[in-house]
């Protein structure tokens, strides 16, 4: 028989949020609007999803008051994500609530782009500090073929609108896909080299709402290593200025510019994650993957008090879990898609 360690207790009345891995929150993802614009063929069905109803939704307030308790437990970073976050109709306000939090976090926002160059200037004027772009092709056939849309000029038009408003350094997020966009690679590095965006792939997980991800047609880390082999010089940048930013970096052609692999299947870093999420109707998530949610939209329309808030966020992230397990024979993927987690 073996024995179980025995669960260390979760420290009551800290202002933090540890979990029983010794790992602690400060990256907060919030998701603000589970609808998008574009309707990426690895997230979405071409008909789009049941959206959630404005009422089931945190209003502005609500959800500035959760993201202040967060704030209170440690939170030092707040990242906007979607859907597509811009759709948010008050996100400019959104952001000018959470500049103005005690101690102020970093604000970053995670965004297709579609619409950024109308509101990168008002977003940095309200504080957002950064923004990442998902750009997956920089072919334009392939995109619309990719996304469904036609709207390749759109982003890079709102990538322009990022460097100019400050909001940098702009990093563009590339998921990499068998058959579709995976043999242009290189050609994506070249032109956000050519930009000054720093680009970084990330390996396409189970998240999709059609759960058709399959491991056998993902495109590993390994195999976008060897096909920007093909075309540049990749050196690693040592580890130790990876922290707990997921990305494998690489300076390319000795640099100063670099790429990053985020490897988030094939060599998880569920050891250093220290990320949080809140999702749009106001339920906590310890992990993207996780199969269990704690609501705090209930609690806080029934009067709650912030420390009762507090408390609940510091239960659900107790209960993470040691790693997502993707490939583990009880692994099951999430019923919550990606588009309405945020990522
Ligand atoms: N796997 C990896 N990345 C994904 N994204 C959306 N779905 C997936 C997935 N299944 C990316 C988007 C965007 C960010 C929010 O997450 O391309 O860059
Ligand atoms: Fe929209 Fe992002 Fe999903 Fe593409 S991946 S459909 S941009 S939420």
């Amino acid at each position: 028989m073996t024995t179980l360690p025995m669960p260390r207790m979760r420290p009551v009345g800290e202002r933090s949020l540890p979990d029983q891995f010794g790992r602690v929150a400060r990256d907060l993802r919030v998701s603000v609007t589970d609808r998008c614009n574009l309707r990426c063929t690895y997230c979405m069905p071409a008909e789009g999803l049941p959206w959630m109803a404005k009422d089931e939704m945190l209003s502005d307030g609500e959800m500035l008051r959760v993201i202040g308790v967060f704030v209170g437990l440690g939170v030092s970073q707040v990242r906007l994500t979607g859907g597509e976050p811009l759709l948010r109709r008050s996100l400019v306000d959104l952001v000018t609530g959470i500049a103005a939090l005690e101690p102020r976090p970093q604000i970053a926002m995670t965004t297709n782009g579609v619409g950024l160059e109308r509101l990168a200037g008002q977003l940095a004027d309200a504080g957002l500090d950064r923004v990442n772009i998902s750009l997956d092709t920089v072919d334009s056939e392939t995109f619309t073929q990719l996304t469904r849309r036609d709207r390749l000029a759109d982003v890079e038009k709102g990538l322009v609108a990022a460097a100019e408003a400050g909001l940098t350094p702009v990093k563009v997020n590339a998921v990499a896909m068998r058959g579709i966009n995976d043999d242009s690679v290189a050609d994506v590095l070249s032109w956000c080299l050519d930009r000054g965006y720093e680009l970084r792939f990330i390996e396409q997980m189970p998240l999709d709402a059609q759960h058709a991800w399959d491991r056998a047609e993902m495109i590993s880390a390994d195999e976008i290593r060897e096909r920007l082999s093909e075309r540049f010089t990749l050196s690693p940048l040592p580890d130790r200025e990876r922290g707990s930013a997921p990305a494998e970096r690489f300076l390319v052609d000795g640099g100063p510019q670099t790429v990053g692999i985020i490897a988030s299947v094939s060599e998880p870093f569920c050891g250093a994650c220290d990320r949080t999420r809140l999702t749009a109707d106001g339920q906590v998530r310890n992990c993207l993957f996780s199969n269990r949610e704690t609501d705090l939209r209930g609690p806080l329309r029934g009067g709650a008090t912030d420390d009762e808030i507090a408390g609940l966020i510091q239960g659900e992230m107790w209960r993470k879990a040691k790693g997502h397990g993707i490939g583990d024979p009880g692994f099951h993927q999430p019923d919550r898609p990606m588009s309405s987690i945020g990522g």
